[in-house]
């Protein structure tokens, strides 16, 4: 019997979109600004070429520019590097974002590196890591763990005190939603593939996160009854009747469990696209000393 509310993250994602616009539109009269994303693509990885066509429409539709740089998988590092110190001096471009994952001769730390802290959209330079790590609210911070908090505040208004578990510790989810949760009095607890009894770690969570990336592994009898689950998987798998995208929990079985879940696809995906076009509004509006709008 399902039981949990299904929570909408495309609709949730779509109202963000809405209050950005808004506020885009009010910059350009007030400070005759228009934030501007560049977007860098190297290689031709099918998976990559979806989010960024998708990056690109959602850009356009809230009223932002952007510029695309499509590069071979070939490129050198150093000319990756020396495209993204042109982007960074540029006062015209405001977010930079290098979509990953980098073919396997670049060294992605030294890319992230290189982007100016100021105009990392993505929010993965380690400047922007330490400063959501040491509680400095005006760095930008990971997308999806950002639109993950959005939607778990939208089932629970007051986190504080409430037990956590993340399952995943990338430095571009997981380890950063655990930075998040306590910075809202969460208890977190950071569990990965390697955890012992992950299943006994998974039923003390009122706050579920899986971004592990294993197709389901988190099943319906790991979840505490009532619990909030937001699940970042997207794994594509080869079901009977086809391939099929599935998130990290087995949906179906959690669906009879949890208080609330996020469905996959249309809970996370559309809210780190959003979070990316909130991100860029902030950092347009602090390099122009302008204050950041409230969304
Ligand atoms: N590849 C998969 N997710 C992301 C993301 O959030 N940002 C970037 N830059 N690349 C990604």
């Amino acid at each position: 019997m399902a039981n949990a509310t299904i929570i909408d993250g495309k609709a949730i994602a779509a109202k963000l979109s809405r209050k950005i616009a808004k506020k885009i539109d009010r910059l350009q009269d007030s400070c005759n600004l228009t934030p501007n994303l560049a977007v860098v693509l190297v290689g031709e990885d099918p998976a990559s070429q979806i989010y960024v066509r998708n990056k690109n429409k959602q850009v356009e539709e809230v009223g932002m520019t952007s510029s695309q740089h499509d590069l071979p998988a070939d490129i050198g590092e150093e000319e990756l590097l020396i495209l993204i110190r042109g982007l960074n001096k540029d006062p015209n471009v405001h977010g930079i974002l290098v979509q990953l994952p980098l073919p396997v001769h670049i060294d992605t730390n030294k890319v992230i590196g290189a982007v100016n802290p100021a105009k990392d959209v993505d929010g993965f330079h380690v400047l922007n890591a330490g400063a959501l790590m040491t509680g400095q609210t005006d760095a930008l911070v990971p997308c999806t763990p950002l639109g993950c908090l959005m939607l778990i505040k939208e089932h629970i208004k007051d986190l504080g005190g409430s037990k956590a578990v993340v399952v995943g510790r990338s430095n571009i989810v997981g380890k950063p939603m655990a930075q998040l949760l306590l910075r809202e009095n969460c208890t977190v607890t950071m569990a990965h593939s390697r955890t012992r009894e992950l299943a006994d770690e998974c039923r003390q969570a009122d706050i579920l996160v899986g971004a592990v990336g294993r197709p389901e592994l988190i099943r319906g009898d790991w979840i505490k009854p009532g619990a909030t689950v937001i699940d970042v998987g997207i794994n594509r798998i080869q079901a009977a009747d086809g391939k099929k995208l599935v998130g990290d929990v087995a949906f179906d079985e959690a669906l009879a469990v949890a208080g609330a879940i996020t469905p996959v696809p249309g809970g996370v995906g559309p809210m780190t696209i959003a979070c990316m076009l909130s991100n860029t509004l902030k950092a347009a509006c602090q390099q122009n000393d302008v204050d950041v709008p409230e969304l």
